[in-house]
């Protein structure tokens, strides 16, 4: 039997500061963060987000002052989100040359040339009806269809690296879409550009003021018949994890993070050798906002103890709206 109290006294390592440091498990530092930017088609320009404070669609100016700023404060990488002028039923202006995502990407890189330009792959910013791919009605019901969608995810991610993007991130949960993704880069000769996978995505109510953000909330039904259950095992999770790893995704995402920390943990388990990757989504970002803005929780304090969280659940990296700060607060 192993000796306990009171030879064994665990607060011995926390009794001051930098000893608590020096057995920290979990780091957190701004190279493992990702920013998102929202990016509207205009030279000029910001528009608040009102469920997002801080936030803002930006015009190509402002987007490269953020670009510039973003590196300044030592994050090292940015995921662009369009809103287009344009929206129709197949969502057309996502795949064009110009279109705002290419335009925001070569925006980014001109003025920042090493910043890394992760681009979300999906269509929902783009349709006229607000789904993640081409719809059709089938025995009365509309749905996304999933086999359509497929050849235009890969032309929307080649489009993007033709512009310049990093890293590709097809975010619809359509069944096959890593494959359809890889598979298009390949014979564009992006085989060096890595997919990065919103592979366990749930449809969640967390993601409201980002639809806000992007305007690209459903104008019929929801999305429950491609992203995940949330009261879906973590073994069915594991299962679509799985199947990217196999269509050749680089970096497996799990979103939302706070809510889904258990998925994140089953992920690491399984996948040691992976990447991976959390999103702190829009949810968690404007509800720990609204409180904190009423004096009723210490953000600082409630931001750095949840993405440690997901750092400890398993994060190698996270996406998070609270970028900036994090590298102020930790500077
Ligand atoms: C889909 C997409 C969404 C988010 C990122 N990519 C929205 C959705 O699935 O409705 C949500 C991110 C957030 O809430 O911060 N293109």
């Amino acid at each position: 039997m192993t000796e306990a109290f009171p030879t064994t006294r665990l607060r011995r390592l926390r009794h001051h500061a930098p000893l608590r440091r020096l057995v920290r498990g979990v780091d957190l530092t701004p190279d493992r963060l990702i920013l998102p930017l929202f990016i509207r088609d205009q030279s000029e320009g910001s528009r608040a987000i009102a469920s997002m404070p801080g936030h803002a669609q930006l015009g190509y100016r402002q987007l490269a002052d953020a670009a510039r700023e973003t590196r300044r404060l030592g994050i090292s990488a940015v995921i662009l989100f369009g809103i287009p002028d344009h929206k129709d039923a197949t969502g057309s202006a996502a795949l064009r040359d110009d279109g705002v995502v290419q335009n925001a990407v070569r925006v980014v890189k001109e003025a920042v040339p090493d910043m890394l330009v992760v681009t979300d792959v999906c269509f929902c910013e783009y349709t006229s009806h607000g789904h993640c791919g081409v719809v059709e009605q089938r025995r009365g019901i509309k749905d996304v269809d999933n086999d359509q969608t497929l050849p235009l995810l890969g032309r929307q991610a080649v489009s993007h690296a033709d512009a310049g993007a990093d890293i590709v991130a097809p975010s619809g949960m359509m069944d096959g879409m890593v494959q359809a993704v890889r598979s298009a880069l390949d014979g564009a000769s992006f085989a060096h550009i890595p997919v990065m996978s919103y592979a366990a995505k749930f449809a969640s109510a967390f993601y409201g003021p980002f639809r806000d953000a992007a305007e690209s909330t459903p104008q019929f039904g929801d999305r429950r018949t491609y992203q995940m259950d949330p009261a879906g095992s973590p073994g069915q999770a594991v299962r679509e994890m799985e199947m990217d790893l196999q269509e050749g995704a680089d970096i497996l995402m799990v979103k939302p993070a706070l809510a889904y920390l258990d998925i994140l943990h089953a992920a690491r388990q399984r996948f040691s050798g992976v990447p991976l990757a959390a999103y702190n989504v829009s949810g968690e970002f404007s509800m720990v906002k609204a409180a904190a803005r009423q004096g009723w929780i210490d953000e600082r304090a409630a931001v750095l103890e949840s993405l440690t969280a997901m750092r400890r659940a398993g994060a190698d990296l996270i996406v998070t709206y609270w970028a900036h700060d994090v590298a102020r607060w930790l500077a």
